[in-house]
């Protein structure tokens, strides 16, 4: 629906949701709505609760609110207090949920929000704009040790040190304040072949850094599963590999029935299996799709079904 945003495997996405009549669903992501649109074209009296941490996104989101008065709740928050959230709107379970992680075009493509490397903007990268801490505080304030930490954390740049080092040697003259700055910094500090990749990683750690992606998302995944009904789906859309891995491991964990070390002769512990995993190997874009959304390249969807928990 949205004019900034084609989805990315769209049909795999909502196939995997397996949408039940009257179902109460979640897009954790809102974003411009696009997987929301077609959720409520294709399920039959179902009732979205949209997400999204940025406010743009969700007023973008009224005309479909419009639309579909009844069956569309839109929610400015970050997902990671879905579980709250809901309670408040009186709902304790969901038949589904979906992520489609990351930024949206639209946020990348808005040059003042300073997600992109190839656009001037302020060195910002806050998704909730009501959140006071930013880039700007991590390149200008903190230490070189922090700096580099991050870079290689969330970044898994190898370059780190080398960058680090040199944002603090920039930074002793001025403060550091646009993304062409910060870009100009690692493209002189880098590798021949490897700047644009740098780039790309070092924009990338920051981002996840100042919006605590990586906490936010493992706390909403261990609310869904305690909020899904049985034979409910969590269906993740990743963007890179740290999400990705994040994503197979708690699946792995929540499918386990007992995780005593090997060598006990009897299990003591009472973990019990919570999910079912339905993709072994993630579900990717088809060439065509890439070819028509350069956005999806990265794309993997990782799918897995709530148990009936006794
Ligand atoms: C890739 S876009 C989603 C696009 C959407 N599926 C569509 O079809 O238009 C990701 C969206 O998720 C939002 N987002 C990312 N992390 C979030 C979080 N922790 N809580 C709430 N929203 C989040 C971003 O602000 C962005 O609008």
């Amino acid at each position: 629906m949205s004019q900034f945003h084609t989805p990315v495997l769209l049909p795999e996405s909502i196939e995997a949701l397996n949408l039940k009549p009257q179902g109460i669903y979640v897009d954790a992501t809102f974003g411009g709505g696009g997987h929301t649109a077609e959720m409520l074209k294709k399920g039959n009296g179902i009732k979205i609760f949209g997400f999204d941490q940025d406010t743009q996104a969700l007023s973008e989101g009224s005309i479909l609110q419009k639309k579909y008065p009844e069956q569309l709740i839109l929610i400015h928050d970050n997902f990671k207090n879905l579980r709250t959230r809901l309670a408040l709107e009186r709902i304790r379970y969901i038949d589904g949920i979906l992520f489609d992680l990351g930024v949206s075009s639209h946020q990348i493509n808005e040059a003042e929000r300073g997600f992109s490397f190839s656009q001037e903007g302020r060195l910002d990268m806050r998704m909730n704009e009501e959140q006071e801490f930013s880039a700007s505080d991590v390149v200008n304030d903190f230490s070189y040790e922090e700096i580099r930490n991050i870079i290689f954390e969330y970044g898994e740049e190898r370059e780190a040190g080398r960058i680090a080092r040199a944002i603090l040697r920039e930074r002793t003259n001025s403060r550091i304040k646009t993304t062409l700055q910060l870009a100009d910094i690692i493209e002189h500090n880098t590798n021949a072949k490897q700047k644009v990749k740098a780039k790309a990683r070092v924009f990338q750690a920051l981002r996840i850094y100042v919006n605590g992606e990586m906490e936010s998302l493992k706390k909403a995944l261990e609310d869904s599963v305690k909020m899904l009904n049985p034979e409910g789906r969590i269906v993740v859309i990743s963007y890179h590999s740290l999400e990705d891995r994040l994503i197979k491991k708690f699946f792995k964990y929540e499918e386990k029935d007992c995780i005593c070390p090997v060598n006990f002769p009897k299990c003591i512990c009472d973990k019990k299996s919570t999910l079912k995993i339905i993709t072994k190997k993630p579900i990717l874009p088809s060439a065509d799709e890439i070819e028509r959304n350069s956005r999806a390249r990265s794309a993997k969807l990782r799918i897995a079904e709530k148990k009936e928990v006794v």
